[in-house]
């Protein structure tokens, strides 16, 4: 059964490194650098080289083609694929601020009624779209299927403020002052699939905290209607070790479907630095988990550099592959996964391999 496992996952891994082959020669701590302005002065500075979509200057949302990916996945029972092309090509009729959040995130709704979360490259350094594309192509690669399915995509400023919703027309001058436009007038963007229904699963209150801590360490059994979700909760917190996603617990970041049994892994656009140990807020939560899917375990062992670096890209319009993460990053995510591996290692050598791997 583990060797008809291992066997599938070297298959997809193999296919993804054929399908991606030709991106290697694009990845590069410049080219990373060039998706980030990262910093206010940046954001005002001349637009870097990103910019210069080699597309006309229409006014319509650029469409930029989505990288190839295994035709079987699925995200909450539709083709991940599907979604993906839909959210990569769909007309846009409608545009919303989105509530509460820090960062410039808005809602798209297209003609045939679907709807996308949009965050565009914006002056707040903790908000890169790159990073919540590189969260759900890592999510993939390791077999989780908890993130929305995302692309990468560019709109037009006059197509933006022409579509804003009225109920969101106070928020302009704060969309304007605070999103990127290139010399087009476009800004690139990550566009997720809307869940059409989330609710705070409080994971995240004391109370919260306290119960989960006791139920995924050692000492506690979960109840078994919990058993699922607390699965996805420990491969949430290895996985945001992995993004070194330090804003799980800032605040309405640990959503889910409302009758609680479903985590979603929303909100990914703050990580993945060039951090090899990862980041102390992540280990805090990682330290009260003694208690880790197989599967997941599996997957991280079998993560390569060579196929972590081909599909960590996405495709402009004119078919050129741009690097979604830096080298450094992703030597970084490469070392942070040793870690949590040493850290899964530790708590087996302690308390036994049943005890430990104890989800699917
Ligand atoms: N893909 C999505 N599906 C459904 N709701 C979403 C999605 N993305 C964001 N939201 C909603 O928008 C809010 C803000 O988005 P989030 O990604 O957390 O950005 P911020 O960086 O502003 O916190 C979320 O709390 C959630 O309610
Ligand atoms: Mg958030």
């Amino acid at each position: 059964m583990a060797a008809a496992a291992a066997a599938t996952r070297l298959r997809w891994l193999c296919a993804q490194l054929v399908m991606f082959s030709g991106a290697l020669g694009w990845l590069g701590y410049q080219a990373g650098l060039q998706l980030e302005p990262g910093t206010a002065q940046a954001a005002a500075s001349t637009p870097p080289a990103l910019y210069s979509i080699a597309a006309p200057a229409a006014r319509t949302a650029q469409v930029e083609r989505a990288p190839a990916s295994d035709e079987r996945e699925t995200f909450l029972g539709m083709s991940s694929e599907r979604l993906r092309q839909r959210m990569q090509s769909g007309q846009i009729r409608s545009i919303k601020k989105n509530r509460g959040g820090s960062s410039i995130s808005l809602r798209i709704e297209f003609s045939d009624g679907s709807r996308a979360a949009f965050k565009p490259i914006q002056s707040n350094p903790q908000t890169v779209p790159r990073k919540e594309a590189a969260a759900y192509v890592l999510s993939r690669l390791l077999g989780l299927n908890l993130v929305s399915p995302v692309v990468m995509r560019t709109v037009h400023r006059d197509e933006l403020f022409e579509k804003l919703d009225p109920a969101s027309l106070p928020s302009r001058p704060r969309i304007e002052r605070e999103t990127v436009f290139d010399e087009h007038g476009k800004t690139l963007g990550a566009f997720s699939y809307w869940i059409p229904r989330v609710a705070d699963l409080r994971l995240d209150t004391t109370a919260g905290i306290h119960r989960w801590t006791e139920w995924l360490g050692q000492g506690g059994s979960i109840p078994p209607e919990k058993t699922l979700l607390m699965s996805q909760l420990s491969s949430l917190l290895i996985f945001d070790l992995l993004q070194n996603n330090s804003d799980r617990f800032s605040g309405g970041n640990l959503l889910g479907a409302p009758d609680g049994k479903t985590l979603y892994f929303m909100d990914n656009a703050f990580g993945f630095q060039a951090d090899p140990e990862g980041h102390t807020r992540c280990w805090f939560y990682l330290h009260r988990v003694q208690k880790f899917s197989l599967r997941l375990v599996q997957a991280l062992e079998g993560l390569r550099a060579d196929a972590l670096a081909a599909a960590m890209v996405w495709s402009r319009a004119d078919g050129s592959q741009q690097p979604l993460l830096t080298d450094e990053e992703q030597a970084a995510l490469l070392s942070r996964r040793d870690r949590a591996l040493s850290h899964i290692d530790q708590a087996i050598t302690m308390y036994g391999r049943e005890n430990v791997l104890v989800f699917d």
